[in-house]
């Protein structure tokens, strides 16, 4: 939910943790700051409110000088977003510390931290961290120490990065529930919530695990201990996604260089998984075979989008592999009192792979009687990765835009492998397999054809830009599409949207259709398509303005109110990811003419790692 870097370098690190902000800032960006400890060892601090530029504005005023330091850009939980709520905290002049993350004890530590003469000075949680972290300083005079005695007194989850005067030179990183990487430099290292905040200075990263504390030291020396405090050693691995995807290249948005780069991430996730009778089942890791054999059920939990994904694959999975599926939302799945029918496979979805509600359902499932865990996630490396049985890779790269769009794109193509997988070793429909593997390959070709309408689109978002509500579409596997629709245009123009099967629409929403409220429904030309037309008439009789995706041979005329844009042809189990495009395009274009932050809406963060 916030975004930390540290550094412990050979030069001055005020540039590296600056531009290690800017690419953290997806993940929260209501206030920043930056402590850097001086040569003279002074703890030097900027914290502003707003975005990161505001902080670089502070820092052109008044620099930072250091070859230590630490860094944090906010996603408030707690305290509003002030600067003396901004990271990083400290306790008096001597310790600062960043945190991600939500310390659950924080009020009960606060009475005893007061209670011992500790003054607080903000609203946070945090602030805990830093006097409690001052107060084992003080007792041990050993900075690793310190944080190992204090974490134990911790609840919730944190990710840290702390430096104390009293040991210049040292920065100490922890996680539990929150997601840290060590960077590995040449005589220097660093820290960051996500590697992408640092392949401005390495491309080698130590993914800390559960538990774990880090010591960086000058030199680049890099020492870490597990839960129990024992030192152990974590794997180097080298990020595999260029520099470049970081970027916005020739795009005015990433979220529109996210939209178009889709035909070339969804052949990227295909790659190596189609074999000439379908789908490679060993893709799925060595083991995918007898497990997925075994499988009777399937449970699948998520979170926003990527619950939108599971919704569809649902679809998928009992008409082509005939296996019973269940789709739910992570945060109401780990509440519940799950009943877990026997042989059930449990599956979750996750761009991040470090959503909080989506990694907690994983380790309630684990307690319970599941044949395994399959994770489909973006994030090499991520918790939900980690502590999955088996892992499918998204291979959209890294998604910068806090909508997401060639994240969900590449899970439903994984998805589909994932059905035809299933589908083949239950036995299912060999040469409908056959068929959709060759329409799989042909998809990225189709997507770009559609990717071309874009300006037939921008030219549709005029009819949204003064609206204040639209009501979105779609039947069978194109429900959850009508609701991925809503939820894009909620999140990037703040438009009231909601999506309807189209057949629940006379049982109550056509109640609000009228000239005010647009239409947009989905139409490929499945076996619904005449269900739907009915449906459509429903809302014309009403006076409301209809948008309507269709496959170019569906017979509907464009009139007066209702108007059509074509798509072309594709094999109907894959027409989902498709009509995906579309949406995206009309909320992107219709954010741009309302003029809000399409990258960085509102409340809103990329990666949610908090409950
Ligand atoms: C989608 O546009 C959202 N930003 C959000 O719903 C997101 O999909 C959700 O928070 C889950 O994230 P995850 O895929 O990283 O787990």
């Amino acid at each position: 939910m916030c975004g930390i870097v540290g550094a412990v370098a050979e030069r001055n690190v005020q540039g590296i943790l600056l531009e290690g902000l800017k690419r953290l800032e997806y993940r929260g960006y209501d206030s920043a700051g930056m402590a850097i400890l001086s040569e003279d060892t002074r703890l030097n601090r900027q914290r502003a409110v707003g975005k990161v530029s505001s902080l670089e504005a502070c820092l052109q005023e008044a620099p930072l000088n250091g070859n230590v330091g630490i860094a944090h850009t906010r996603w408030a939980t707690h305290g509003r977003p002030t600067e003396g709520n901004a990271h990083p905290h400290q306790s008096g002049d001597s310790l600062a510390v960043v945190h991600n993350g939500i310390i659950e004890n924080f009020e009960t530590l606060k009475t005893e931290l007061e209670g011992q003469g500790y003054v607080f000075t903000s609203e946070t949680d945090t602030e805990v961290i830093a006097h409690l972290l001052a107060r084992e300083f003080t007792r041990s005079q050993d900075l690793l120490t310190a944080v190992q005695r204090a974490l134990s007194g911790l609840g919730g989850a944190y990710a840290l990065g702390v430096m104390h005067k009293g040991e210049p030179g040292v920065v100490i990183g922890a996680r539990k529930g929150s997601p840290l990487v060590v960077g590995v430099g040449i005589g220097e290292a660093f820290l960051a919530s996500d590697p992408l905040a640092l392949l401005q200075v390495t491309d080698r990263f130590i993914y800390l695990q559960e538990g774990d504390v880090v010591r960086l030291s000058p030199g680049g020396r890099i020492e870490i201990f597990d839960a129990s405090g024992e030192a152990v050693k974590r794997p180097v691995q080298v990020f595999e996604h260029g520099d470049g995807l970081t970027t916005k290249g020739e795009y005015r948005h990433f979220m529109l260089k996210e939209i178009h780069e889709q035909p070339q991430v969804i052949a990227a996730t295909l790659e190596g998984r189609l074999g000439e009778r379908g789908v490679l089942v060993e893709s799925f890791g060595t083991n995918a075979e007898s497990l997925f054999s075994r499988a009777k059920q399937i449970h699948i939990v998520a979170c926003g989008t990527s619950y939108h994904a599971g919704m569809v694959a649902r679809y998928w999975l009992e008409r082509y592999a005939g296996i019973p599926t269940q789709v739910e939302v992570a945060s109401e799945y780990r509440y519940r009192s799950v009943v877990v029918p026997e042989d059930t496979l449990f599956v979750t979805l996750s761009q991040s792979g470090e959503t909080a509600d989506t990694l907690a359902a994983l380790r309630f499932a684990q307690e319970r009687d599941y044949l395994g865990s399959l994770a489909i996630c973006n994030v090499p490396g991520s918790s939900l990765v980690r502590e999955s049985d088996l892992t499918l890779m998204t291979q959209a790269g890294p998604e910068i835009g806090v909508a997401s769009t060639k994240a969900f794109t590449t899970q439903l193509t994984a998805l589909m492998l994932l059905t035809l997988a299933l589908a083949r070793v239950h036995g299912g429909d060999a040469q409908r397999q056959v068929e959709i593997a060759a329409a799989l390959r042909e998809l990225p070709a189709i997507a770009n054809q559609v990717l071309a309408l874009d300006n037939e689109i921008e030219v549709l978002s005029a009819a949204f830009a003064e609206k204040n509500h639209a009501l979105f579409l779609g039947r069978g596997a194109h429900f959850p599409i009508a609701l991925e629709g809503a939820l894009k245009l909620k999140e990037i123009s703040y438009i009231h949207a909601e999506a309807y099967p189209a057949g629940e629409l006379k049982h109550g929403p056509l109640a609000l259709v009228d000239s005010e409220m647009p239409v947009i429904s989905v139409a490929p030309n499945d076996e619904l398509l005449d269900k739907l037309k009915s449906n459509l008439q429903e809302v014309r009789a009403r006076g409301g303005e209809l948008f309507v995706f269709a496959d170019e041979d569906v017979a509907i005329e464009q009139t007066e109110g209702l108007r059509i844009l074509r798509l072309p042809h594709i094999d109907e189990a894959l027409a989902p990811i498709l009509y995906t495009l579309p949406l995206q395009l009309l909320s992107y274009h219709v954010a741009v003419l309302k003029g809000t932050d399409v990258d960085q809406p509102r409340n809103l963060a990329k990666s949610v790692t908090v409950e």
